[in-house]
């Protein structure tokens, strides 16, 4: 899959790119890399759409009007994207005990996991806040024994983990078709039994202990009733995907279904939850 890159420049970011990023999450940008005068947004070519990027900046205008926004779009191939992101992909260590790393790096001695991922064009290489906040969480939940969905999957980086727990049955879920090939890749450099599928929150078949979803703020919204009703009782649910200002309205979704909030981890404004439900 192809992707766009849209520069952003502002005549003042501070404090403002994040607003607007969030507004951009919401038309179909997965990632975005601040820059000086402002930042680079990237979506798949089949999510782009002009008019939707021009509503959102005009709106943003109307809500900030001594700023000035310009804007230029470039499509990125593939194998560039691919050959650039790599090089410049270091190894993430996460609090001592889970290194992720390209092949192209060597595992790290005396840490518990080491994860060897190959991340291609998918998303998951645990740099972004979103990805390394679950890493976090992992790292003190008990899954051995137990069920666990990762939905959104990516490069399976979660579900790996879950696996080198001793998690008993882990399922990968994605519906974009280079991160299913990717984890099916990732899954076996690692070799781990992890069952990976394309799909969504359609195609989920059995219940979890553990329920893991960092997609974004309105495609948790629109599936959590789903989520909800493949999660056992007394089950967890982990989220990520949305900035902070967005955590009350997933609190109250998912108190529809009987979770309860216990933690709240923050990172440069990315919010992750890990609900129980009663
Ligand atoms: C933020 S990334 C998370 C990847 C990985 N789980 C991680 O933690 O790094 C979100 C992923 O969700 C996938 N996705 C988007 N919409 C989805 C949907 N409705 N159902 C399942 N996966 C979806 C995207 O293709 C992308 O790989």
């Amino acid at each position: 899959m192809r992707y766009f890159e849209v520069r952003f420049i502002l005549s003042e970011i501070e404090g403002l790119n994040e607003i607007l990023q969030s507004d951009l999450c919401d038309i179909g940008f997965e990632s975005f890399q601040d820059t000086e005068d402002g930042f680079l947004a990237y979506c798949q070519e089949d999510l782009y759409d002009e008019m939707k990027i021009k509503d959102v900046v005009i709106n943003f205008i109307d809500n900030n009007p001594n700023i000035t926004i310009s804007t230029e779009a470039i499509i990125i191939e593939e194998q560039n994207w691919n050959e650039e992101w790599e090089k410049a992909y270091p190894a993430v260590l996460i609090d001592d005990y889970c290194y992720v790393h390209a092949p192209f790096h060597e595992p790290m001695e005396n840490v518990p996991f080491n994860i060897e991922i190959s991340p291609k064009m998918s998303f998951g290489t645990a740099h972004h806040p979103t990805t390394y906040q679950i890493l976090q969480f992992l790292k003190n939940e008990d899954v051995k024994g137990k069920d666990v969905m990762d939905m959104g999957s990516g490069t399976g980086v979660l579900a790996i983990l879950a696996k080198l727990k001793e998690a008993n049955y882990v399922e990968a879920i994605d519906n974009d078709s280079w991160a299913y090939e990717n984890a099916l890749e990732n899954v076996e450099r690692n070799n781990v039994d992890v069952v990976v599928k394309l799909g969504d929150a359609n195609t989920l078949d059995r219940n979890y202990d553990v329920f893991i979803a960092n997609i974004n703020r309105n495609i948790l919204l629109q599936d959590m009733e789903k989520y909800s009703s493949h999660i056992k009782p007394s089950g967890v649910l982990f989220l990520s995907g949305f900035y902070t200002p967005d955590v009350d309205i997933l609190v109250n979704e998912v108190k529809k279904y009987g979770f309860v909030l216990e933690k709240q981890l923050t990172k440069e404004n990315w919010a992750a939850l890990r609900l129980v439900k009663n």
